[in-house]
């Protein structure tokens, strides 16, 4: 039986964590959707494309071979991400991308280029995606939509977190703001924006651990709420 699980929601909901350890729990294939413009917007910062000029850089990435590799099972962790065999998997996450990724991921070509790859990867497969627009534009059809949700500052707390991991050190308020900055560029962007989708379980993540939001979405597999069985 073939399952796509979307899970879409904004910025440090901690939508990649809980996909990849779910991915590895129900055995699919893990796509880290945020990876991917997160790849774009350094690719942009390296050949100085101007990060507005969507046409550019869908050309440029058209010419790239971008990669998500899964960790060794043993090795835990993120996605490793490369382009062109080169690994960006620490570059892609730190501030500078992090301040921009909004911007590049508004740019209609870009999103087209992405999301075709996204679809490709996807198909025929049994797969969790997280992003924006999963469950309404890349996988429309996905057997289980999640919107997983937290306050902001919840979402600060943690993100505050994984910099100190990378060796950043930011203050609170300084990430409180540019989580609501993003929040709103990604709600309120004319392609393909931010959105619950009609047909997602909104999952509250505030006061919750890994664990426990990792085992409701879970549930919600197995209890029917995704899954098609003619598949
Ligand atoms: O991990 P975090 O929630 O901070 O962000 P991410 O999932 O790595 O995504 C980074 C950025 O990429 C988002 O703020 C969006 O602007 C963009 N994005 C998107 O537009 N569509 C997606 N499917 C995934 C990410």
């Amino acid at each position: 039986m073939k399952i796509t699980i979307a899970i879409d929601g904004p910025a440090g909901a901690g939508k990649s964590t809980v996909a990849k350890i779910l991915a590895d729990k129900l055995g699919l294939l893990y796509i880290d959707t945020g990876a991917m413009y997160r790849a774009a917007t350094w690719l942009a910062l390296q050949e100085h494309i101007n990060l507005e000029d969507g046409e550019s850089l869908a050309e440029a990435l058209c010419h790239k071979d971008l990669r998500l590799e899964s960790p060794e099972e043993s090795a835990g962790g993120r996605i490793r991400v490369f382009l062109n065999d080169h690994e960006i998997t620490d570059a892609i996450r730190g501030k500078e991308v992090s301040d921009r990724v909004s911007t590049v991921a508004a740019q209609k070509m870009v999103r087209k280029v992405l999301v075709e790859q996204q679809r490709k990867l996807a198909r025929g497969r049994s797969a969790v995606l997280d992003g924006r627009d999963i469950g309404t534009v890349v996988l429309p059809d996905a057997d289980l939509k999640i919107f997983l949700t937290a306050s902001a500052e919840e979402r600060a707390r943690r993100r505050v977190k994984d910099l100190e991991g990378l060796g950043e050190k930011e203050s609170y308020d300084d990430v409180l703001r540019a989580i609501i900055e993003r929040d709103k560029q990604d709600s309120t962007r004319q392609e393909a924006p931010l959105v619950k989708a009609a047909d997602a379980v909104e999952v509250d993540t505030d006061g919750l651990t890994i664990e426990e939001v990792v085992n409701k979405i879970a549930d919600l597999c197995k209890n029917g709420k995704g899954g098609r069985k003619d598949q």
